[in-house]
């Protein structure tokens, strides 16, 4: 039976890098705060008019190019992204379309940032299934829209306006959810392949008993209409994250889910050539890492540069690896990732 193989990979981020100093602008925070707490020095915006599917475009356009094929030989999109250009409808259709494609089927999921583990799983399902060959894999996230300020302005360094106290705030009552996340967008092209590579196994779980340990409140067809003018006032468009609960289900869940996945399928960890592990917090990462065992050339990480691009990082950190020529043909390597749901799972895939 057909497995699968990436024959392109692409990202891209949007704008100049936003520094840690930047974000202490608006907030009361401190590069040495934010980077001891998470490994994350800057991240990227998505600006004011584009959306996911705008950064998923030109990182699709990178994949498709570097798998030398013409965006006509896509039968199958998946689009990951927590942060879609509309409500309704997904922001997979909106890509097709900006791709040129008429009639390609377009699946929208929503994993958040566990969105990858996920993805394998589908796109092993439409392989094996025979209803796709050639499966264009995008996560894109605009986080930019949930930031707490207005004022893009002295973010990004086009005003010296000092924000008053009260203003700031404001702002500080989000800042551990604020400083994490960052904009762009990853894209891998996946094809069907007579080798021995593609998914050997994956265990994904969901527990939506958790779901508001990181949500948005504000809006949704719980009221009528969905989004009431109130809902602005009290900030209810800004996720509300339980960052301490999060940290604990991830630390947690993932190392106990690679044992079992590694055991059922008979892995000694110390075969996995490389962990692909989502990138939240690399405090988290390094726990992980300790807990498995795993020496910390296995498991390398962006955050720094990017900060946590949620259904981005994965495609993201596979593209920059697969472009470094750290991830190669015949690897096995390991994903492993938590997001909001809550959704987690890990994932082994022969490269
Ligand atoms: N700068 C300075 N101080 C801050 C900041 C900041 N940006 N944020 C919070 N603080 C302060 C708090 O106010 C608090 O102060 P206090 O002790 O006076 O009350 C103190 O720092 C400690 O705050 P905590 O929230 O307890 O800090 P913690 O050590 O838990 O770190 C963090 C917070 C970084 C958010 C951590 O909990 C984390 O990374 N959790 C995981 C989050 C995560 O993975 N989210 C993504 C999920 S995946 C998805 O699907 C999108």
């Amino acid at each position: 039976m057909a497995g699968f193989e990436v024959i392109g990979t692409g990202h891209y981020v949007p704008g100049p890098a936003v520094t840690n100093d930047a974000l202490a602008r608006v907030m009361d925070t401190s590069d040495d705060w934010i980077y001891q707490r998470s490994g994350i020095r800057q991240r990227h915006f998505c600006p004011e008019g584009k959306a996911a599917s705008d950064m998923a475009l030109e990182a699709a356009k990178r994949a498709i190019e570097a798998a030398r094929i013409s965006p006509k030989e896509i039968d199958y999109i998946i689009f990951a992204t927590m942060t879609p250009d509309y409500i309704f409808p997904g922001s997979g259709a909106v890509l097709a379309a900006k791709l040129g494609l008429e009639g390609t089927p377009a699946l929208d999921i929503r994993q958040q940032c566990a969105a990858m583990i996920f993805g394998l799983q589908l796109i092993d399902g439409l392989i094996k299934g025979g209803a796709a060959k050639t499966i264009l894999f995008v996560g894109a996230e605009a986080h930019a829209g949930f930031m707490p300020w207005s004022d893009w302005d002295v973010v990004m360094g086009e005003s010296d306006r000092t924000l008053t106290d009260a203003e700031k705030q404001k702002i500080n009552e989000h800042r551990a959810l604020a400083v994490l996340f960052g904009d762009g967008a990853g894209a891998l092209v996946f094809r069907a392949t007579d080798r021995d590579a593609g998914l050997v196994a994956a265990k994904v779980h969901t527990d939506g008993r958790y779901a508001e340990t990181l949500y948005v409140p504000g809006g949704g067809f719980r009221t009528r209409p969905y989004w009431k003018g109130d809902m602005y006032d009290k900030q209810e468009y800004i996720p509300r994250m339980d960052g301490r609960e999060l940290f604990k289900f991830a630390v947690t869940k993932l190392p106990k889910t690679a044992r079992a996945l590694c055991e059922d399928t008979k892995t000694p960890i110390e075969s996995i050539d490389l962990f692909l592990a989502h990138q939240a917090n690399a405090r988290i990462n390094s726990y992980i890492r300790e807990q498995l065992g795993v020496p910390v050339e296995k498991m390398p990480m962006n955050i720094e540069r990017f900060g946590n691009t949620s259904a981005g990082t994965l495609p993201i950190l596979i593209d920059e690896l697969t472009h470094a020529g750290t991830l190669r043909r015949e690897q096995l390597t390991m994903f492993l990732a938590l997001g909001a749901g809550i959704h987690w799972g890990c994932a082994l895939v022969r490269w």
